[in-house]
């Protein structure tokens, strides 16, 4: 049996399609070390105090060394929160200086909520039960906007808040 010229381009053309695809795939699968979560932590979402990050005097930001932050996150319906200052009022607002590490680490209490610095690459989801954790060296200046990008209730769109990073 012989194949028609035309039907063998067209094999041609499909399985050609079909690598290029597979390549595509694998690259951005794993492009810049990007991976599926393999070691997830776990945490009681009922009782996130019991892990010393999410206690309250640890939440926010914190200075570990040189260039080098912990910010500790504890999100629910429908707020992120950063602890408290000096006198007692809300944190809503984190300065980070320019080019420094910083590690977030993230938990809920309730739903799941996003974690997305918008202009950074600060994208994650926040599943209870789980800490959510990503270092990042922020190099861009300017004010971001924190905010929840998992829909989680009726104040979803009122969840977020700003993160600076000056020179
Ligand atoms: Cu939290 Cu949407």
């Amino acid at each position: 049996m012989r194949l028609h010229k035309l039907e063998k381009w067209w094999l041609i053309l499909g399985v050609s399609a079909l690598i290029m695809f597979l390549v595509v795939l694998g690259f951005g699968a794993f492009y810049m070390g990007t991976h599926p979560q393999s070691h997830g932590l776990t945490i009681d979402p009922n009782n996130i105090e019991a892990n010393e990050a999410f206690q309250k005097e640890n939440l926010g930001l914190t200075k570990v060394d040189t260039d080098h932050y912990i910010v500790n996150v504890v999100a629910s319906a429908f707020n992120y929160d950063l602890g408290v200052d000096e006198d007692g009022n809300s944190v809503n607002h984190i300065k980070i200086p320019k080019g420094a590490s910083v590690l977030f680490q993230v938990v809920t209490t309730d739903v799941i909520h996003g974690f997305n610095i918008a202009g950074t690459n600060v994208n994650m989801m926040v599943e209870p039960g789980y800490v959510s954790s990503m270092e990042v060296q922020m190099n861009k200046v300017g004010e971001f906007t924190l905010l929840c990008n998992e829909y989680c209730g009726v104040g979803h769109h009122m969840m977020f808040t700003t993160v600076e990073v000056y020179e």
